[in-house]
């Protein structure tokens, strides 16, 4: 398939290498030209494990290329991802400037020559499926519309769960991919651009081994809502994990046990286990903190 992706940061950059991997024909945009210029030099713009050879793979290959030009790459994909950031406003809310510029560039692309999946890849507020849908039809423009009635879109929210630092063998090896559409058409496309990954058809790349028990992916398809709630509730578990190691890690201290041993004992329980439960400096990164208050946002401004 023809994909495009929108944003060549760490998730962008690493979506496209192994999308590209995978047999995809890819561009990846992104309106930092500095960035892109690193790219068509062969060189990353981030230091990732294995990145820099998956994409000079591509290219050799003819599967990639890098460009700042969105419309002329949207108007030739079948699927297009939005991989922009969404950094956190003071209030802790997510900052939606990029998804929303990108979303409505995407609509002032499109034309009516085939249909095309519009992949949500940000981490962004429950709800924002519709409001992806709603920037494109804005970005066709109010005065063109009426000569382009025929545009069918829909639009996808898969969530990425990469790890800086294991970020390709998190891509081409995931626990499970997640996609949340509200039609059959766009989990159809969806599941046509991951079949390679789902059934493991292809050889390992030098250096980033398949898993020895791996033999298939589990797709979710789930609505769009669900899938960007599904984000928010695995890094706040996640977190919340952490943050629960370190605190009986306290507790230990104070009544003389040791906190190692507590820890080792608690996560053999199954349905505990023992990841992401170790006491130490606690958690950080670029994703925890922000996803974590913005789901508390979501919560304080959510009725019920
Ligand atoms: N970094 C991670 O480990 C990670 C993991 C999972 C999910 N996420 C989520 O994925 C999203 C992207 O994260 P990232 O770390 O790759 O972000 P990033 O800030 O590293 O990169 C975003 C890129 O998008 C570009 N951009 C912004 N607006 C654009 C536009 N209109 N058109 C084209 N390019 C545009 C920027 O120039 C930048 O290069 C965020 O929502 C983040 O929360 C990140």
């Amino acid at each position: 398939m023809r994909v495009t992706v929108i944003g060549t940061g760490y998730v962008g950059t690493v979506t496209g290498a192994c999308l590209s991997y995978l047999g995809h024909r890819v561009t990846c945009v992104d309106t930092d030209g500095s960035k892109i210029a690193k790219l068509q030099r062969g060189e990353s713009p981030i230091y990732e494990p294995h990145l820099i050879e998956m994409l000079q793979l591509a290219a050799r290959r003819g599967g990639i290329d890098f460009t700042t030009e969105l419309a002329a790459a949207a108007a030739e994909s079948d699927v297009i991802f939005i991989a922009v950031g969404t950094p956190p406003l003071p209030s802790g809310e997510a900052n939606l400037a990029y998804l929303e510029a990108a979303a409505r560039s995407i609509g002032a692309a499109l034309d009516g020559s085939r249909f095309r999946v519009v992949v949500n890849k940000s981490t962004v507020p429950v709800g924002c499926g519709n409001l992806v849908e709603t920037l494109v039809r804005e970005g066709m423009g109010e005065g063109r519309l009426s000569g382009r009635r025929e545009i069918r879109f829909g639009v996808a929210s898969n969530p990425e769960f990469l790890r800086e630092g294991c970020a390709v063998a998190d891509s081409l090896y995931p626990d499970r991919i997640v996609v949340g559409a509200a039609d059959e058409k766009t989990l159809e496309a969806m599941r046509e651009l991951y079949r390679p990954l789902v059934a493991q058809r292809f050889a390992p790349p030098p250096g980033v081994p398949r898993p020895a028990a791996l033999r298939e992916v589990k797709l979710l398809t789930t609505t769009l809502t669900s899938a960007e709630m599904i984000k928010y509730a695995a890094n706040a578990f996640l977190a919340m994990k952490i943050g629960f190691a370190n605190e009986i890690a306290n507790i230990c201290e104070r009544v003389g046990a040791e906190a190692t041993e507590v820890v080792a004992g608690i996560g053999l329980d199954s349905r505990i286990g023992s990841r992401f439960l170790n006491p130490g400096v606690g958690w950080g990164g670029s994703c925890f903190g922000k996803d974590v208050h913005a789901l508390l946002h979501t919560r304080r401004s959510s009725t019920f």
